[in-house]
């Protein structure tokens, strides 16, 4: 089995790789604690953001912000209120286009970040999409319809999904259960850097999964989930089918703990494979478990 090399010189050599984003561009939807952290970082990596949407507290409606140079994150923020609302008035004095809400998915970027709320890209504004857009990175939970999923898997569009891209924050505090179970507490350094390790890891496994076996990478996802959740169930639930004893916190149990912290990677291609009647979405709208969604490094 060709099992993709996640190890650490591996993504040393790999992490950050900024020819992948220089000379790109990116839209976001969201200003707000998600939005920030990955425009902050995407920037840091050569890419450049033209337009980031938010809500108008005052007007009752969204916006787009524009400014096809590039915006400026320290300055927007110096305009933002704790809501992650921009101030109108300031940002025109500062230079920037004042759009409608919904233009933010319409620019022609390179990547589109919505990483405000779920169900952003629907099956109305989904055409809207510009035929150079490469890339969704969902920072929000649940921001597409199913109605859109299908229209983007058809172009060919690299999703990268929520349950992916967004799960450094559950990751974290994952590390700070298993820093109180130990009772030794890391610093931050350390902190950061298993974190990298983890969602780098658990990001190659998936695209690697989905270049290999040509799924889409929201299956891909779904997959390398279900393979470790199949493995978490059948050491939680062994032969006898006993019930899987109750955890003290009500976090995973250890069997899922126990399964998360090994290499997604490590399923076999059959555990790997999508069939066609386990709908991603179908899976997602059910309530997945989320008790496996830490990703394995
Ligand atoms: N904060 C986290 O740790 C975290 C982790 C994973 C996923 N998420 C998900 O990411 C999303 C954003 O979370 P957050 O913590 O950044 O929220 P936040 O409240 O800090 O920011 C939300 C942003 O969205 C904007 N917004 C709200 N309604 C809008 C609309 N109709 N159009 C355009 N912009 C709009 C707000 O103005 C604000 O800038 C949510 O779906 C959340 O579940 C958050």
């Amino acid at each position: 089995m060709n099992v993709p090399d996640t190890s650490r010189s591996r993504i040393d050599t790999m992490v950050p790789d900024r020819s992948i984003t220089e000379n790109t561009t990116a839209s976001v939807q969201g200003f707000g604690n998600v939005a920030r952290y990955a425009i902050e970082l995407y920037i840091r990596l050569g890419g450049k953001v033209i337009s980031v949407a938010c809500w108008d507290q005052a007007d009752q409606c969204s916006y787009t912000y524009r400014k096809l140079d590039g915006i400026n994150l320290e300055e927007l923020l110096s305009i933002t209120d704790r809501f992650g609302g921009i101030n109108k008035a300031k940002a025109k004095e500062l230079g920037y286009e004042i759009l409608p809400g919904e233009a933010w998915i319409e620019q022609d970027v390179t990547i589109l970040i919505p990483a405000a709320m779920e169900n952003q890209i629907t099956g109305e504004n989904v055409g809207k999409i510009s035929p150079k857009v490469r890339v969704i990175a969902e920072g929000a939970n649940g921001p597409t319809t199913p109605e859109a999923d299908t229209k983007i898997r058809e172009r060919n569009i690299w999703v990268i999904p929520d349950f992916l891209a967004n799960a450094g924050g559950v990751t974290c505090s994952y590390f700070e259960q298993v820093q109180s179970n130990m009772n030794y507490f890391w610093e931050k350094d350390e902190v950061l850097g298993k974190l990298d390790q983890k969602m780098t890891a658990a990001y190659y496994a998936v695209s690697d999964l989905a270049r290999r076996e040509k799924l889409y990478m929201r299956d891909a996802a779904y997959a390398t989930l279900r393979a470790d959740d199949c493995e978490c169930v059948a050491r939680a639930v062994p032969a006898s089918r006993e019930p899987r004893p109750a955890s003290r916190s009500g976090m995973p149990s250890k069997a899922c703990s126990k399964s998360a912290s090994r290499s997604p990677t490590s399923s076999t291609p059959q555990e790997s494979r999508t069939r066609p009647s386990d709908s991603p979405i179908a899976a997602r709208r059910s309530g997945g478990t989320d008790a496996c969604v830490i990703p394995a490094g």
